[in-house]
């Protein structure tokens, strides 16, 4: 085992406003299975002040960071620190949940910056219907991984409605447990 000075890290942003969810379900699985191997920090979107990105070309010039001051700036500095990033999010309309897409258009500083370059990227995705209809919003994050150089380490997704569906659920824990495994294999 690691001493905790030389423990890599893994920032969780959860994107769902239900703190007892699905989404934060399968983040506890995946700090399970982390424990005592990476340092852990769990984010609540919904708790954190993130504006819109406005188009304001600031961060694809000059010093390539974004001039809005919310509580992103803090976010900044976790991601820079962070080896691995992992977004959970409801599937909401086929896609990521707002604060979760507000988030991921806030990274637009790395795309000129490559601040992210060789970082890990990993998704977990519960939605009502199941799996099949997460295929777009893993997608969307693939590509935005590979256009940010990071590595896409995979994705969870779990058929799961109402709050407590997935306690217990041995599949969606032995996924979430390869994950790592694929997340630890790439690092
Ligand atoms: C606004 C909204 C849109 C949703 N859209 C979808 C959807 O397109 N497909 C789906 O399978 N589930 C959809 N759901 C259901 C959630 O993905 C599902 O209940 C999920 O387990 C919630 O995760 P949470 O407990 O972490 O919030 C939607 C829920 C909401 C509130």
């Amino acid at each position: 085992m690691s001493i905790i000075g030389n423990m890599k890290t893994i920032e969780i942003f959860i994107g769902s406003p239900r703190k007892n969810g699905n989404t934060a379900a399968m983040a506890d699985m995946l700090c399970s299975a982390a424990e005592g191997e990476y340092r852990l920090s769990v984010n609540y979107l919904y708790d954190i002040d993130i504006s819109h990105c406005i188009d304001c070309r600031r961060c694809l010039a000059g010093k390539l960071i974004c001039p809005i001051a919310d509580d992103m700036q803090l976010i900044y500095s976790k991601l820079d620190a962070a080896d691995v990033i992992v977004f959970g999010t409801p599937l909401y309309w086929y896609g990521p949940s707002a604060a979760a897409k507000l988030m991921l258009d806030r990274l637009r500083p790395y795309y000129r910056n490559k601040g992210l370059k060789g970082k890990s990227l990993a998704l977990l995705i519960p939605a009502a219907d199941g799996p099949p209809d997460c295929d777009l919003t893993i997608e969307m994050f693939k590509r935005s991984a590979a256009l940010l150089g990071m590595k896409f380490a995979g994705a969870v997704t779990a058929k799961a409605f109402d709050i407590g569906e997935l306690t217990g659920n041995e599949q969606t824990e032995k996924a979430i447990n390869e994950l790592f495994t694929g997340i630890t294999a790439a690092e």
